[in-house]
């Protein structure tokens, strides 16, 4: 039975928890950079179902993995072998320069599953107690970070409003200001196990980390056996333009987070690590009943080669900058907009006030233009990688529009 937007807006609002306020609009296909409402109705999408949809909609060949893979095997266990962990890992291995992979379900998981691993070459590695050496379990963890919603990750998630309401969480997390040298090293001590940071943070209002401060980090948690682990799960696999954010900055982490856009939107997150590193686990220490399955792990290998064949890496690198500079043209003509940000296809304009946010990202949506609002005063833009300079076009003039409308209307609301 297929239900209008009303019948499933209501049915959900009786029998789901409510944890989100949704959009008014029933998307029922996709294709390309576009999606379908249940009128048919086309929708330019800026946000790719939050940083998952790299190839956009439909793709032809992310299609036929799922299709023939769908007709072999799902799943099977990780009580078993199949043919594409190997494989899988053996590709993001390569493009990340770590070792090792372990797969999972989500970048929540990932993040939970490293911070466990950071504790267990901690206590692998740094011997407590008959030495006299201090116990290292303490995490540094960044200001205005996002890691995940499980006890784990949101102790290392600064935003109050996510964490006062499941307090106590897991102890032992320290926020740093991000891009602070002297606070990083004034709070890094010999009970510091890792560094967990977002080379460029993107609920936290897409914050590029930079350069000094990642190879600070970098140095203080060689210096002294901690781990640095690079959450790239909505930074990373080619968003900037390269594999990885760190990769701009030639830093080598020992740990690396993925997630999003890694199967396509199937559920597939992975923890990348050196040897070395992997050295502190052995079986039974961690696992997963559905994680690196093998339709996730088919599809995902079928989007690392998309990447590499259409190479998409420079074409993000292309279209990104010509977003950027079509973005700062437009801060030219209006006031509203503090600052454009961002690298490759992962951009923000900083507006003025949460008002002004907030319509806009609104006013977007009813001009069939899809756009994200985080941290309050912040136009996310994550669009797949296959955008063009026309769908770059398209939503710029939309912003015009709108900012031009906001600015003629709506800043005389909001100073009443
Ligand atoms: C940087 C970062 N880390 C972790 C997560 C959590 O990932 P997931 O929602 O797949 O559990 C997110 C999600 O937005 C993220 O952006």
């Amino acid at each position: 039975m297929t239900m209008s937007l009303e019948q499933v807006a209501r049915a959900e609002a009786e029998v789901l928890l409510p944890t989100y306020e949704r959009n008014r609009v029933l998307f029922r296909t996709g294709r390309g950079c576009y999606l379908y409402d249940d009128h048919g109705e086309r929708y330019l999408d800026f946000l790719s179902g939050i940083g998952v949809n790299a190839l956009g909609y439909n793709h032809p060949a992310v299609r036929k993995v799922v299709r023939e893979q769908g007709a072999r095997l799902i799943h099977i266990s990780n009580l078993f072998y199949h043919d594409y962990q190997a494989q899988l890992a053996r590709k993001l291995t390569r493009i990340s320069g770590m070792d090792r992979a372990f797969f999972c379900n989500s970048g929540t998981e990932a993040i939970e599953g490293a911070l466990k691993l950071a504790r267990a070459y901690a206590r692998a590695h740094h011997a407590t107690g008959s030495n006299g050496a201090k116990p290292r379990w303490r995490v540094l963890a960044l200001e205005n970070s996002f890691h995940g919603r499980t006890y784990g990750a949101l102790a290392a998630t600064s935003t109050r409003k996510y964490r006062e309401p499941f307090e106590p969480l897991m102890p032992g997390v320290r926020f740093v200001r991000s891009g602070d040298i002297h606070d990083l090293e004034r709070k890094f001590d010999a009970s510091v196990c890792a560094i967990l940071l977002e080379p460029v943070q993107g609920e936290g209002g897409v914050n590029p980390v930079g350069g000094e401060f990642l190879q600070r980090a970098r140095a203080l948690t060689r210096e002294s056996g901690a781990l640095l682990i690079a959450d790239e799960i909505q930074c990373g696999l080619g968003r900037t333009g390269r594999w990885f954010a760190c990769q701009h900055y030639g830093v080598k982490p020992d740990v690396i987070t993925i997630a999003k856009p890694l199967a396509a939107g199937l559920p597939l997150g992975a923890i990348l690590t050196s040897n070395a590193v992997a050295g502190a686990i052995h079986p039974g220490l961690h696992g997963t009943t559905f994680g690196g399955g093998p339709l996730a792990c088919a599809v995902a290998l079928e989007v690392i080669e998309t990447l590499e064949r259409d190479g998409l890496l420079k074409h993000v690198k292309q279209v990104g900058g010509y977003m950027r500079r079509q973005l700062e043209a437009l801060k030219q003509r209006h006031s509203t907009i503090r600052e454009v940000r961002g690298m490759g296809v992962m951009l923000a304009v900083e507006l003025g006030s949460a008002d002004a946010a907030k319509f806009a990202a609104a006013e977007c949506l009813k001009r069939h233009v899809i756009i994200n609002r985080t941290h309050d005063v912040v136009l996310r833009l994550l669009p797949p990688f296959i955008i063009e300079a026309k769908h770059v076009d398209l939503l710029v003039s939309t912003l015009d529009a709108v900012l031009g409308q906001w600015e003629a209307t709506g800043k005389q609301k909001e100073g009443r």
